[in-house]
């Protein structure tokens, strides 16, 4: 039985991987210029057996994640969590934050030393970076095994009498799709604007602040057919009996995608060291892969910290509150995200252009009259557009800035932040 299983998962893995790999091939020509960087490329067998990096570091199976908010930003789902709000420091007081990455010996991680420096060096940023594939590395995992979770793990586990105020769990890479717009995609720009207020408050803090992929729902762990995008959700539900055996399987689990978030030391500690212990065994234990286990996990973490299976706060909120980018009020979010696609357009428009143009160009240097053959069939493209296009390019791309750069002062204002997470705020309080 127990094999017959195994071959069914090992079945259902690759032709999910190969369906991947192919819609990965014919989808590359499309993917927007910002995301990406130094993250194309299929995954290889090797990727698939590795730990890390995870399948998630490439663009998802299914469109890139709109950058056009609308519709969410006001339906911000209630987070009923159990757990209590957490107390702050008075205003003004430094947090402590310890920044917990998973890497391979061949990832590039200097990137928290150069970009964060300051940070380490005032000791308001501690790093703990696992290396899973170096048997002599200081920090690494017990075993090679379930992608980020199982690093995530052995940190709190190895470390659950000595937390910083607030811990920061993200991926080894600086930038990748799934990070947040607003900062460009990039980690260190995520870590330096993060609000220990706001995870102090809250408990849980999922970093990504857009809802796609994972909200406002993901996983139907009660479903019987087999999802392409999301392979995992028909085995939620026995893994779910083993994680979790004294709860109810929840009848949906949602939070946004790609496990990156901060805990603060309190909401960590609501459950005991042996929780962590037990969970970090089921893992070393499943014959789930790598990427299934990681999969699962990445709709469970809001569970293990929040206590709820749904996680979808308002993204206007999480980027106002938690990093301090508030522009006001949702429409004007909205509008920024708006302009950002309208550029997206126009780049697209500008690159077909010059395509064009090239073909021309080439069947000209070709021809020996310096013509281009009657008979060639292309598309002429109109002379000018590409002056015009540019134009706007750089109009659009300047307004972007200017309004994000009035987003980052109006963030300053404790007041804004409370407004834009739809707190009480009163005379003197801080973030
Ligand atoms: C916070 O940390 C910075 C950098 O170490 C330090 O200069 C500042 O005095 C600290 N503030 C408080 C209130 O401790």
């Amino acid at each position: 039985m127990l094999r017959r299983f195994t071959t069914f998962v090992f079945i259902a893995c690759l032709s999910t991987v190969l369906l991947f790999i192919l819609f990965q091939t014919v989808s590359w020509k499309d993917l927007p210029q910002a995301i990406g960087l130094g993250e194309m490329g299929g995954p290889t067998q090797e990727e698939m057996e590795n730990a890390l990096p995870d399948l998630r570091t490439q663009q998802p199976p299914m469109k890139e994640p709109p950058p056009n908010s609308k519709g969410f930003q006001d339906s911000g789902v209630a987070i009923e969590s159990p757990y209590p709000v957490g107390t702050l420091k008075p205003a003004g007081s430094n947090y402590t934050k310890t920044l917990v990455l998973p890497s391979m010996q061949s990832e590039d991680t200097s990137w928290v030393e150069a970009e964060l420096g300051d940070l380490i060096t005032s000791g308001l940023l501690n790093h703990a970076i696992y290396v899973v594939d170096d048997p002599s590395a200081k920090l690494r995992p017990p075993e090679n095994k379930g992608h980020e979770v199982m690093v995530y793990l052995t940190y709190i586990i190895d470390h659950y009498d000595e937390l910083s105020d607030i811990s920061i769990f993200m991926h080894a890479h600086r930038w990748s799709w799934h990070n947040n717009e607003l900062m460009e995609l990039d980690s260190a720009e995520m870590v330096r604007l993060l609000s220990p207020q706001r995870v102090t408050r809250e408990g849980y803090m999922n970093l990504r602040c857009h809802w796609e992929p994972g909200c406002p729902t993901w996983l139907h762990p009660g479903a019987v057919h087999r999802s392409y995008d999301r392979p995992e959700e028909w085995l939620v539900a026995d893994s779910w009996a083993e994680i979790f055996p004294n709860d109810p399987i929840p009848t949906v689990l949602a939070q946004p995608c790609c496990a990156q978030f901060a805990v603060s030391r309190d909401r960590i500690r609501e459950l005991p060291k042996q929780r962590y212990v037990s969970i970090r065994d089921w893992l070393i234990r499943t014959e789930l892969t790598d990427y299934l286990s990681g999969r699962v996990f990445e709709y469970v973490w809001q569970y293990i910290f929040t206590a709820s299976a749904i996680h979808c706060p308002s993204m206007n909120a999480c980027y106002c509150d938690g990093y301090g980018l508030c522009f006001g009020s949702n429409e004007k979010f909205d509008e920024w995200f708006e302009l950002r696609l309208k550029r997206n357009e126009l780049d697209n428009d500008l690159k077909t252009w010059e395509a064009q143009a090239e073909v021309i160009a080439n069947l000209r240097a070709e021809s020996e009259t310096g013509q281009v053959p009657e008979e060639a069939v292309i598309e002429v493209p109109e002379a000018g557009i590409d002056k015009v296009l540019r134009d706007q390019i750089d109009q659009i791309s300047q307004a972007l800035e200017r309004r994000k750069k009035a987003a980052v002062e109006l963030g300053k204002d404790p007041k804004q932040r409370a407004l834009g997470a739809g707190r009480e705020w009163h005379e003197g309080d801080g973030f």
